[in-house]
């Protein structure tokens, strides 16, 4: 049977990593890897996660399992997490959360539960999204287009495109929408954007799925969270989908939740054991550390507070490091405006060079970043800021284009 099987061509960024690994030159720069990086280069266990693994190390008598859904501690905390403590949605009983591994899980959870209850169903996602939204929600059986998003001029977003497209989809069709921190390309909706959004939502019906792999590592926990609190709050049904790796940097611990809210309490509670059925399809039950971790961490006060300043230090780093590279980029590459990085949030942000030039940066220079031109801006350090921009500076003059 399996020698039927072709190779599959490795995911681009495998092979960056890869090359980033076998490079011995001393000045190498990886902006390829979507994990957080501190001053130092490293992605490390945060000081809240190690406390709060300590103590559940020291309480935990059995590994048996918990429930298809996962810990019903950490649900909870993860649905006032995203959506404010007093969020109108809990208060009416709609919301119904599970715990998925990753936020990769959530993603391919709720695209199964889309697919069960309407199979026709298109998902509509932005141009550029990431990457693997298309085989974990295509995965599902469900088909994919794509709405304008970026809008690389001005490295912001194409708003009136995109509200153009989404006013022509029928009703019931989905739209995924990332909270805040897009990957790729670091463009986010202002409040107002996500207004107007609420109201196109509304009056044609859509299904909003909203992917938050990055609350906190833009603006601040609230700030980030304040599209899917205001779809929330005024729709009858939304699809959230929750990451704890970036965050939390439980990468490997494949942490995450699904929050679905439903037009009532009876129809989220229908929706809830379909969820419960679909997962006993695909993991049966999800992994306990990490969600055991968040839920002893979001739980104890001063924990909390530990992880607080840990998330605005993660997210002071981003933002300090992108007003400081576009400093760099317009005193060593004052024929081009990299000004639309510092207004960009999270992690990432296209800087918009070619392939040619990417490639050129990363042969003569050893800065690597995607041939599409997304920058991990966590992977660069006060100490190579400038070895970049002169990178930067040489690759605009010299490659072609
Ligand atoms: C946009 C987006 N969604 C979801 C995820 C899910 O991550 P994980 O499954 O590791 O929690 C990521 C991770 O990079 C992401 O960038």
């Amino acid at each position: 049977m399996f020698e039927r099987l072709e190779a599959v061509v490795p995911d681009p960024i495998l092979g960056l990593m890869a090359a980033f690994r076998a490079d011995p030159d001393p000045h190498k720069v990886d902006l390829g890897v979507g994990v957080y990086r501190d001053e130092r280069g490293d992605t490390p266990v945060l000081a809240s996660v190690r406390q709060a693994e300590s103590a559940l190390i020291a309480r935990q008598s059995t590994k048996t399992y918990v429930a298809p859904a996962g810990n019903a501690g950490f649900n909870q905390a993860m649905a006032q997490l995203v959506l404010g403590a007093a969020h109108p949605a809990l208060t009416a009983d709609r919301v119904r959360s599970v715990q998925a591994p990753g936020g990769c899980g959530a993603l391919r959870l709720g695209a199964e539960l889309i697919r069960a209850a309407a199979p026709d169903t298109v998902v509509h996602v932005s141009t550029p999204t990431w990457a693997n939204h298309t085989p974990l929600l295509a995965g599902s059986g469900l088909r994919l287009e794509s709405y304008p998003y970026f809008d690389p001029p001005t490295g912001g977003v194409q708003f009136d495109a995109m509200t153009a497209a989404l006013e022509r989809l029928p009703a019931g069709a989905v739209v995924l929408l990332h909270a805040a921190c897009h990957n790729p390309t670091g463009a986010d909706l202002s409040q107002a954007q996500w207004r107007e959004l609420l109201a196109l939502v509304k009056r044609r019906r859509l299904l909003p799925f909203i992917d938050m792999a990055y609350q906190g590592l833009g603006d601040g926990l609230d700030a980030d969270a304040f599209g899917p609190r205001l779809f929330c709050a005024e729709l009858p049904e939304v699809l959230c989908a929750v990451s704890c790796s970036k965050n939390f940097g439980l990468y490997r611990e494949r942490t995450g939740s699904l929050h679905l809210i439903g037009e009532s309490p009876r129809a989220a509670d229908a929706a809830l054991s379909q969820l419960v059925r679909l997962a006993r399809g695909i993991w049966s039950m999800p992994p306990d550390h990490g969600a055991a971790i968040v839920h002893g961490i979001l739980s104890d006060e001063s924990l909390r507070g530990r992880w607080l300043e840990e998330v605005a230090a993660m997210r002071r780093r981003i933002q300090g490091l992108r007003l400081e590279v576009v400093q760099q980029l317009r005193d060593y590459c004052p024929q081009r405006d990299f000004g639309f990085i510092g207004g960009q949030r999270g992690m990432f942000s296209f800087c918009g060079i070619t392939a040619a030039q990417v490639r050129a940066l990363r042969e003569r220079h050893h800065v690597y970043m995607t041939d599409d031109s997304r920058m991990n801006i966590a992977g660069l350090r006060r100490e190579n800021l400038e070895y970049f921009a002169r990178a930067m500076a040489q690759v605009l003059v010299a490659a072609p284009k």
